[in-house]
Order: structure tokens, then C-alpha cells, then sequence
């Protein structure tokens, strides 16, 4: 059955959806992704992920082909740069792990290592993100939301007068092998990746296309500078707007349980890798799912 059957055919699920505390969140119970789900019941997921920004949908063993035909239900999926970390027969999955075998990673072990918004180094980013664990450890590894829309909506005025109708520059190179995690997950870029990955520019506050509300669009780990100002100026401003996105209450810290199936809103979020101690495995599947051009 296609993952888009109609409500008429797919008997719908009892499930229920509990905001959590905080800026943003919601959790997901009683829905299996492991079953088809009907096109009413994909409505009202539909609209947690616009409301809460991050919905974690928990237990769900599901395939790699089941996570991406859910995937695949919000957009078209993007392939990561990294072809080395994409999962064999499953180009639309990026392998998140610190995991070696044979001397060799077998996925991205510092996914996150900075805040960012996935694939903002785009002409179209990201319109949201899915995480599935595999395997977890018994310390550490959890993820960090940041709301966006919360850090824009508090910005003191003098910041909203010094960025609004600015621009900023965001590059996938520019902090690409800085380490902040044991070891160096990290390999070289040959010149056809380069390619795919030339800096963007991109407004600094951006309008939600589906819920209309502005959001902060820039991140430590992807923008370079604001467009138009002096170095010095545009590294102090970047470093105001850091600051302020990820002050305590625009923050969800997710902590992760097995089975988790995390989806974010890349359009309203920032998130962070917390990192774990390196000699205990953590494994997750990622796919991302293209938005428009930021406006
Ligand atoms: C990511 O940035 O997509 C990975 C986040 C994580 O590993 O927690």
C-alpha cells in the first residue's frame, strides 16, 4: 500500500499528542509508524510539527525504507554531501554515529557539533529533519532545540533594528573541521562536493511559509557574516543573536529512549549535539526533507 493511501482505506490510529513543558515539544504516543497512516491522522501530526516545532514519536521500530516513505510524505528528500555517511542501498539516510568499525567511521560521529539549522548552507534548506535511534548510550547523546521564533520574538529592540532586512552569509566549509568532540570524524571534501556546498545568503529573519511567523535564521555553526557590514561589527552582532537564541527557556533538551523517531522544524529550530563519551556507541538515521527559499 503507498504511503499516501487515502483516510477512506487506512483505518486511523488512536494516539495521542502531549505538548511538553517548555518552548518547544511535543510528544508523540500510540501511533505506529510501522503501520500505514491514514491522511487524517497525517493532518494532525501535520499540524503538532507546525505548532510545537519538534514532535518525538516514541517507540518506533521502523525500517529505513518505512522512515523514509513517512519522510517523503512532508517533501522531497535531500542527499547529504557526505556519500561516505549515507546508509548502502539507502542514499536518502545519513548515518549519525560515533561508531568505528575496521578503523573506519561508519557515519558522521560530530553531526551537530555547533548550533545549526539543517542544510541552511542551501539555496533551500531544510524544511525539517527526522532522527531515528539505533543505537544509544548509556550517557550523554542527547539533542538541544532552540525556538527561533520565541528568540525573535524577545530580541531587544536595539538587535531587531541592527538585523532587520539584513543578510547573512552561510557556508557548510566554514567550520567543517573544527573538532569539538573527541576524534576526527571529519573526511577531506573532494572538489566535487565543494561544489554542491558554495555559500548561500540568506534574510536573517525569516517568515515561516506555513505558520507566517518570523524566525531568527542564523546559527554559529553555518553563517560566516551579515552581509554589508564590517568584519568586526558583523562578529559581534552574530555573537549578540547566538547568545540570545540559545538562552534557557527557548531550549528543549531531549533526552533520548530507545526507538525514539525525533522530527524538528528546521525553519523554527536551531539544535545541538550534546556529545557523549566517545567509547560508548550511538547510532541514529537522518533524513531531511528540502523547504523553499528562505523570505
Ligand atoms: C544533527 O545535527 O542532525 C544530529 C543531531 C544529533 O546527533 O543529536
Amino acid at each position: 500500500m503507498s504511503a499516501s493511501a487515502s483516510a477512506a482505506s487506512i483505518a486511523a490510529q488512536a494516539f495521542e499528542i502531549r505538548p511538553l513543558n517548555g518552548a518547544v515539544g511535543a510528544e508523540i504516543v500510540g501511533l505506529d509508524l510501522s503501520r500505514p497512516v491514514n491522511d487524517q491522522d497525517f493532518a494532525r501530526i501535520h499540524r503538532a510539527h507546525l505548532d510545537h516545532h519538534v514532535v518525538v514519536f516514541r517507540d518506533q521500530r521502523i525500517s529505513p525504507e518505512q522512515q523514509i516513505a513517512f519522510s517523503r510524505r512532508f517533501g522531497v528528500l535531500q542527499i547529504h554531501v557526505l556519500k561516505q555517511f549515507l546508509l548502502a542501498g539507502h542514499p536518502e539516510i545519513l548515518i549519525v554515529s560515533n561508531i568505528i568499525e575496521n578503523g573506519q567511521s561508519i557515519g558522521l560521529g560530530d553531526a551537530g557539533k555547533f548550533w545549526h539549522s539543517d542544510l541552511s548552507y542551501k539555496e533551500l534548506p531544510s524544511l525539517g529533519s527526522m532522527l531515528h535511534a539505533q543505537e544509544l548510550p548509556a550517557e550523554g547523546g542527547d539533542t538541544l532545540f532552540a525556538n527561533m521564533h520565541q528568540a525573535w520574538d524577545n530580541l531587544p529592540e536595539a538587535l531587531r533594528k541592527a538585523v532587520e532586512g539584513r543578510s547573512a552569509a552561510h557556508s557548510y566549509t566554514a567550520r567543517y573541521s573544527e573538532t569539538k568532540f573527541e576524534g576526527n570524524w571529519r573526511p577531506t571534501l573532494t572538489p566535487e562536493q565543494l561544489a554542491q556546498v558554495a555559500e548561500v545568503v540568506h534574510p536573517v529573519v525569516r517568515t515561516h511559509p506555513e505558520n507566517g511567523r518570523k524566525a531568527l535564521f542564523v546559527s554559529e555553526g553555518f553563517t560566516t557574516r551579515i552581509v554589508g557590514l564590517p568584519e568586526d561589527e558583523s562578529a559581534q552582532l552574530l555573537a549578540e543573536l547566538y547568545a540570545h537564541s540559545v538562552l534557557p527557556d527557548n531550549i528543549y533538551r531531549h533526552q533520548w529512549q530507545p526507538h525514539d523517531l525525533v522530527f524538528w522544524d528546521n525553519r523554527s529550530l536551531i539544535h545541538l549535539a550534546a556529545g557523549c563519551p566517545s567509547h560508548l556507541r550511538r547510532k541514529l538515521y537522518r533524513t531531511t526533507i528540502q523547504g523553499d527559499a528562505p523570505y
